[in-house]
């Protein structure tokens, strides 16, 4: 009988084959949770291994694993195009590789990274992938002056929606002092008309809507890692 993977075999499977395309002097985009946390493992290995490159991280917490793993980081400030970003994915819609990211709460920074990558390689597991988008809540990253009154014109927007909170039951506050509404949609037809439609609320910040950003996605499986490109 094959040995069945589990989760995180399948994460590490996918980070292990998006890490073999990184090239030395690259400028690279490092994304949060915990499927970009085995890459950015990965990339320590090779780091120490001699691989020169720089990372851009998308959150304080990555930051702070790849400083002690020895990755050298780098901000905008010196970089404002970034060769290749590898980060997760909360789902992934397998016809246009359209996502949905924010479940761990790094989704303003994860963008912003994203949007300067000329390429952006997805890992997932593969219960990721979707045939449509909206079966996870979808985060919505919102100001937290006046959230109250944000909430309700995403309520308005049709979204069932809650904002986040810690396992303390405070607010949880991303990396940029904001805070994060998580928003339930029937099935997400449209995902750029539903981006468009939240971003235009005054108090939004960004939408965990990531569409046509995703150039590569590569998810585990149990047959070995799928590639999915346009
Ligand atoms: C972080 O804000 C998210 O966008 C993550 O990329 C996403 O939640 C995937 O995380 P896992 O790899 O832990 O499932």
């Amino acid at each position: 009988m094959p040995e069945v993977l589990d989760q995180t075999a399948l994460k590490q499977q996918a980070a292990e084959a998006a890490v073999a395309e990184v090239r030395d002097g690259m400028v690279l985009g490092l994304g949060t949770g915990s499927t970009a946390a085995l890459a950015v493992a990965i990339l320590g290995a090779r780091v120490k291994a001699g691989l020169r490159i720089v990372g851009i991280p998308t959150s304080e917490r990555t930051a702070e694993q790849a400083l002690a793993l020895g990755i050298p980081l780098a901000s905008f400030a010196e970089h404002t195009s970034i060769d290749l970003t590898i980060d997760g994915a909360d789902e992934v819609h397998t016809g246009t590789l359209d996502l949905i990211k924010g479940l761990g709460g790094a989704l303003l920074r994860e963008k912003i990274v994203a949007a300067a990558s000329r390429r952006m390689t997805v890992i997932v597991d593969e219960s990721k992938l979707v045939p449509t988008l909206g079966g996870v809540r979808l985060p919505v990253e919102i100001a937290a002056f006046g959230w109250q009154a944000t909430l309700a014109h995403l309520h308005d927007a049709g979204a069932d929606v809650l904002v986040r909170q810690g396992a303390d039951g405070a607010l949880f506050h991303t990396d940029g002092g904001n805070l994060i509404a998580d928003c339930a949609f029937a099935a997400i037809a449209d995902p750029a008309a539903l981006h468009s439609r939240l971003k235009a609320i005054v108090g939004v910040v960004e939408t965990g809507l990531f569409v046509g950003m995703a150039t590569r996605v590569i998810a585990g499986t149990q047959a070995g890692p799928r590639i999915l490109e346009l």
